[in-house]
């Protein structure tokens, strides 16, 4: 099985980031906790960040044929951007939305998710381990899904 883990802008900066909002453990250590849990469940995986809107876009449309699943933190891009939710629905690979904060206890302007509503699952509000938890979820689905 393979997945492809998608991170958006400023994912890149944990650690340094609103460490109160977002924790104080660094990138690497998000992309630690996804190979480690990918190579437990012996899942290949492709982990992937970007600032830009577009390259996320591309990648998501490169994934198509290639990935089993896709595990995605649009970050900022979640409340905005109709062309990531348009791209996951375009390749309609089995997609977890994953939150490192609580955004429904955030400000109102994080209260809507374009790219959650191509997803079968949303995680939020469980720090980095919320990347675990959707790697494992999303598992599961896509082995229910080949039966
Ligand atoms: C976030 C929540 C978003 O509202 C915010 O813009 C982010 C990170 C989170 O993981 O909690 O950059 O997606």
């Amino acid at each position: 099985m393979k997945f492809l883990i998608i991170n958006g802008p400023n994912i890149n900066m944990l650690g340094l980031r609103e460490p109160g909002i977002y924790g104080s453990q660094n990138y690497a250590a998000l992309e630690s906790l996804v190979r480690e849990t990918c190579a437990a469940e012996g899942i290949e995986a492709e982990i992937f960040q970007s600032n830009h809107e577009g390259a996320i876009v591309d990648k998501i449309q490169q994934a198509y044929g290639h990935y089993h699943g896709i595990v995605i933190n649009p970050a900022a891009y979640t409340h905005t951007s109709i062309a990531i939710l348009d791209s996951l629905k375009a390749v309609a690979i089995p997609a977890v939305e994953v939150h490192i904060s609580d955004v429904r206890q955030r400000e109102g302007f994080r209260q809507v998710s374009y790219a959650g509503q191509a997803c079968a699952k949303t995680i939020m509000g469980q720090g980095i381990e919320g990347y675990r938890l959707g790697i494992l979820w999303l598992k599961g689905y896509v082995e229910g899904l080949e039966g």
